[in-house]
């Protein structure tokens, strides 16, 4: 047994090496023993893919926590008009980051899939190929709820009540898409 430089377990097996996450599902996910080299290269392609998707799902889960959880409460405690402000101001901020953050999100998203895509290609044989097929398919659904803001807003259609509902159903994807982001490599 070797450990990796990122922590993960890698096993020597007749020389071959895999990393520890594909060996349980190499046979669900399509990832097939091959030469040290090649493998560790994959392994090192998937690990700052991983990084980067696991830090912009943090960053944007934790907006929209934010959103929902915190700042209907912090506005109640101001004054009207400085909640407002706040509220419009946070708003503002959000849209400049978020785009990017979304960008590495989806980016990397897809880098990961591409690496399952064996799992990905047949998703009802498998535990895993279906849990992350309906993962991906809520992670399109919350951009198309980000469309959908968009082309309310251009048309002046999107009131507090839609923006209030657009954020609940996104917090509650990402608390799905999270569960089973862990789920399919535990069921
Ligand atoms: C709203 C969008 C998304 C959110 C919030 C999200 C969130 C997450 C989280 C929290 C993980 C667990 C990461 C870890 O444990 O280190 C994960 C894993 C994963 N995501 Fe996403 N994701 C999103 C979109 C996507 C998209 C669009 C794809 C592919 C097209 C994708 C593919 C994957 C894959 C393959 C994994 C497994 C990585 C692994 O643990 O080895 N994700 N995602």
């Amino acid at each position: 047994m070797q450990v990796n430089p990122g922590g993960r377990t890698i096993a020597a097996e007749a020389g071959v090496v895999m990393p520890v996450r594909a060996r349980p599902h190499a046979r669900l996910t399509g990832i097939k023993a091959q030469p040290h080299r090649c493998v560790h290269a994959g392994a090192m392609a998937y690990l700052p893919l991983l990084l980067l998707h696991l830090l912009a799902a943090i960053a944007f889960i934790g907006t929209v926590l934010v959103e929902v959880l915190f700042l209907p409460g912090v506005r109640r405690r101001l004054p009207a008009a400085v909640g407002v402000r706040l509220e419009a101001a946070f708003a503002a901020q959000a849209r400049r980051v978020m785009p990017w953050v979304l960008l590495v999100l989806y980016t990397a998203g897809l880098g990961l899939a591409w690496h399952h895509r064996g799992a990905l290609a047949q998703p009802l044989a498998s535990t895993f190929g279906l849990l992350l097929s309906i993962k991906i398919a809520l992670a399109a659904s919350v951009f198309g709820h980000f469309l959908l803001a968009m082309a309310w807003q251009r048309r002046g259609r999107l009131s507090g009540r839609r923006s209030h509902w657009l954020h609940r159903s996104v917090l509650l994807h990402v608390l799905a898409i999270t569960f089973l982001a862990k789920a399919m490599f535990h069921l």
